[in-house]
């Protein structure tokens, strides 16, 4: 008979803590409900407004009203394309987390740009690389003694990365071309992995979830621009685009014990668009 320890719980993130970035809409929010409903005890959210419909303040009351969660939500607004902020925010999370540590920080706040390649301004690029990239490296490297301390070989401490299809495939050229941000996910991409080998043997897993078309803030003009949801929906093999439980689950997986061996992965959450190739899959 096989051994499987404690499989009724290998989905759970009983006590566990966390960190979100981009948790106050769209997936990031998706992801901070998921971890309190899989039993975090506590899941902190950061982005940079804290007040009105798409602030902090309304996504920690949505997060504590969660019915039937044992955790709680707390906030902290920074700026995680800001070295300094980036040192304030870890700051702040250690001060909550304690001597527990930070098991699961999730990089998810990210920022793109549309355009004609003649017409993207320098202030693009660097926005673009700083949230995506180098804010990523930093909160990562800065996080680190947190993660440490939650680590242990059996249940390692988890770095989630939310990258983009995009990353992989080139996606958007021409009138609403997306280059810089699709170079930035690669980039990401890569950051992750040189992560996983780094950080590995401290205990440490990085992994990167590639979203497809999710609707959010982020996404709606593109998504407008290419024909709206429903033109987009007939252009996926599953004829629809992703629902927040599709990433709310893989990023449940990713940071529980079941995936507590996988480390330096990419998983696509877009029904395989990535792979076909847009009106011509549907002939
Ligand atoms: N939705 C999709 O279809 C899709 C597809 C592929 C990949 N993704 C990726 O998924 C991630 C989340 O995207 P989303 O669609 O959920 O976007 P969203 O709804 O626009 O949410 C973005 C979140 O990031 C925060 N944020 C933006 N800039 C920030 C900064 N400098 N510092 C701290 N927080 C910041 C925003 O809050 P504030 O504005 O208040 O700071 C918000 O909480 C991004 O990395 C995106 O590239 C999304």
């Amino acid at each position: 008979m096989s051994q499987l320890r404690d499989f009724n719980t290998i989905f759970s993130l009983d006590g566990k803590t966390a960190l979100v970035t981009g948790g106050s809409r769209g997936l990031g929010l998706h992801m901070a409900s998921a971890f309190l409903l899989a039993g975090a005890s506590l899941v902190i959210v950061t982005a940079r407004k804290t007040a009105g419909e798409q602030g902090i303040d309304q996504a920690v009351a949505k997060l504590n009203a969660l019915p039937g969660i044992k955790g709680r939500a707390a906030g902290i607004a920074a700026n995680v394309a800001d070295s300094k902020d980036i040192v304030r925010l870890v700051s702040e999370v250690d001060g909550l987390v304690g001597s527990k540590g930070l098991d699961i920080v999730v990089c998810n706040a990210g920022a793109a740009w549309g355009s004609r390649f003649e017409d993207a301004p320098p202030s693009s690029s660097v926005k673009i690389l700083d949230l995506n990239v180098r804010g990523v490296f930093e909160l990562v490297q800065k996080s680190l003694p947190l993660l440490e301390r939650a680590a242990t070989k059996d249940d390692p401490s988890r770095v989630l990365v939310i990258s983009s299809t995009a990353g992989v495939n080139v996606p958007h050229v021409g009138e609403h071309g997306t280059i810089m941000y699709s170079t930035s996910k690669a980039a990401v991409n890569h950051l992750a992995r040189n992560l996983a080998v780094e950080l590995g043997p401290k205990q440490i897993t990085s992994n990167i979830i590639a979203p497809g078309f999710f609707p959010s803030k982020l996404a709606q003009g593109l998504i407008s621009n290419l024909g709206g949801e429903e033109s987009l929906s007939n252009d996926n093999p599953l004829r629809r685009l992703g629902a927040p439980e599709d990433i709310a689950g893989v990023a449940v997986f990713l940071c529980s014990r079941a995936a507590a061996y996988v480390n330096g992965v990419d998983i696509s959450v877009d029904g395989a668009a990535r792979l076909a190739a847009g009106r011509l899959s549907r002939l």
